[in-house]
């Protein structure tokens, strides 16, 4: 296995394992009433882990086939999907930290909708970055 695939598999098992979770945090915020605030800040910690991970895995792949993809659209493109990915996961981050912090249950608090569009913009954004990576499209 060169030191190329090894990097490759961390990015897709953080992706899958890591990133999945994202989908997780939509669907709590859709339902309330059986979500926890507490569970869902610490899913909020593993997230932001695991888009560290990604950067530094990302990195390094350019880095191990001398900067060939910094140059396409697709990566370009991307990139900029995954830095508006943490600026939402900081604001809903921020957003679920408030309603804990006001002690009104996650269901009844009017910050309610801003933690639901977050998250769905969070998962929509995963979407296009997956897209973009797996498909090369240009
Ligand atoms: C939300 C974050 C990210 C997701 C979900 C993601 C997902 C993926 C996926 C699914 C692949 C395809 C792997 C394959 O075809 O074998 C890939 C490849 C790649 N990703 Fe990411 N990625 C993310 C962030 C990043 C970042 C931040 C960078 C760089 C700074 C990066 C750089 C790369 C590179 C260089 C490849 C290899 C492309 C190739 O096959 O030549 N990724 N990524």
């Amino acid at each position: 296995m060169t030191f190329n695939s090894i990097l490759a598999v961390i990015h897709l098992i953080t992706a899958v394992c890591g990133l999945g979770l994202i989908t997780a945090l939509a669907l709590m915020a859709r339902k309330p009433g059986w979500a926890n605030a507490i569970f869902m800040l610490q899913i909020f910690k593993i997230v932001v882990w695991s888009l560290i991970v990604m950067l530094v895995t990302g990195v390094g792949m350019l880095w191990a086939t001398d900067w060939m993809s910094e140059h396409t659209w697709w990566f370009r493109i991307s990139f900029m999907f995954f830095l508006a990915l943490f600026a939402f996961h900081g604001i809903a981050q921020g957003t679920l930290k408030k309603i804990v912090a006001s002690g009104t249950p996650l269901a009844a608090s009017p910050l309610l909708g801003k933690l639901r569009t977050m998250t769905m913009l969070m998962s929509i954004t995963l979407v296009l970055i997956v897209l973009l990576m797996e498909g090369k499209p240009f």
